[in-house]
């Protein structure tokens, strides 16, 4: 156990439910709601500025996706933009990148966008559980989760289903919004807590997701305990790396 204070949080909670399983499915629901507007809400309400955070995630991981033999798993792909940009950076070649999800609706987006790609290299796309994946142990080289591990319902089985799956010597990278501290922080805050909800709810005709959006950043660990999460799990040399001011940020960390 690291020395590091862990808050009592287990998971996503969003409102009205109460437990694991109604979180779950709540966060299930939501993403399947605003499944035909995510792409566009995703752009519009970070200026394009997401594309970037997915490219430069994809590039640390290089020397993984450089194999053309590496596994690689995308947990909660949703449209697939994380995985498209994992693929982009691995370049042609025989490398199969894998897309999880659980919501069928956002899958069906990411599939669509893939169909429209008309180029051989494209994600495959799998219907699936983070946190109870069908796959076996030691199986995956690379396991990436962009803006998608803070709606787990366990953030730490999460992780410990991530690290059940990876081979030994296989990555981690965890892209997740952060809270930027400072004047700009505070700047930020309006922006994400007052302005973006507004807009989210307009664009996507659907009351909710974007009032959780907020409310689930301010819950999900800081950058301190989630790589002390990390250690628990069994990860080593975890680390976060802030992107843009620390609005976002990458979690890395490597099984032994
Ligand atoms: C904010 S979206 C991120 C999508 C994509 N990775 C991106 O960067 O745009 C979060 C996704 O996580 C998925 N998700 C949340 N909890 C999940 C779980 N337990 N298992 C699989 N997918 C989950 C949701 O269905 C949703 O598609």
């Amino acid at each position: 156990m690291t020395e590091i204070a862990k808050s009592t949080v287990a998971g996503a909670a969003p409102e009205g439910t109460n437990d694991a399983h109604s979180a779950a499915r709540a966060v299930r629901e939501m993403f399947t709601a605003i499944a035909p507007r995510y792409d566009l809400l995703n752009h519009v309400l970070s200026f394009n500025i997401d594309r970037m955070w997915w490219r430069r995630t994809a590039r640390t991981f290089r020397t993984a996706l450089a194999r053309p033999d590496a596994r690689v798993l995308d947990l909660c792909c949703g449209t697939g933009d994380m995985a498209f940009a994992l693929q982009r950076q691995a370049g042609k070649g025989s490398l199969r990148i894998l897309g999880a999800d659980f919501s069928h609706a956002m899958l069906q987006r990411a599939s669509a966008k893939s169909a429209a790609a008309h180029n051989g290299d494209i994600p495959g796309w799998i219907e699936a559980d983070a946190l109870s994946l069908p796959f076996p142990n030691r199986h995956f080289d690379l396991v990436t989760s962009a803006f998608g591990f803070r709606n787990l319902a366990d953030y730490d089985a999460g992780l410990r289903e991530i690290f059940r799956v990876l081979r030994p010597g296989g990555e981690c990278g965890i892209l997740d919004f952060g809270e930027p501290k400072g004047a700009l922080g505070s700047l930020y805050r309006i922006y994400f807590k007052q302005i973006l909800p507004r807009v989210g709810t307009v664009i996507s005709g659907v009351r909710g997701p974007y009032a959780y959006l907020p409310a689930s950043v301010e819950r999900f660990p800081a950058p301190e305990e989630m790589v002390g999460r990390m250690k628990d799990a069994g990860f080593v040399e975890a680390a976060w790396t802030p992107y843009t001011f620390g609005i976002a940020g990458l979690y890395r960390g490597k099984k032994l």
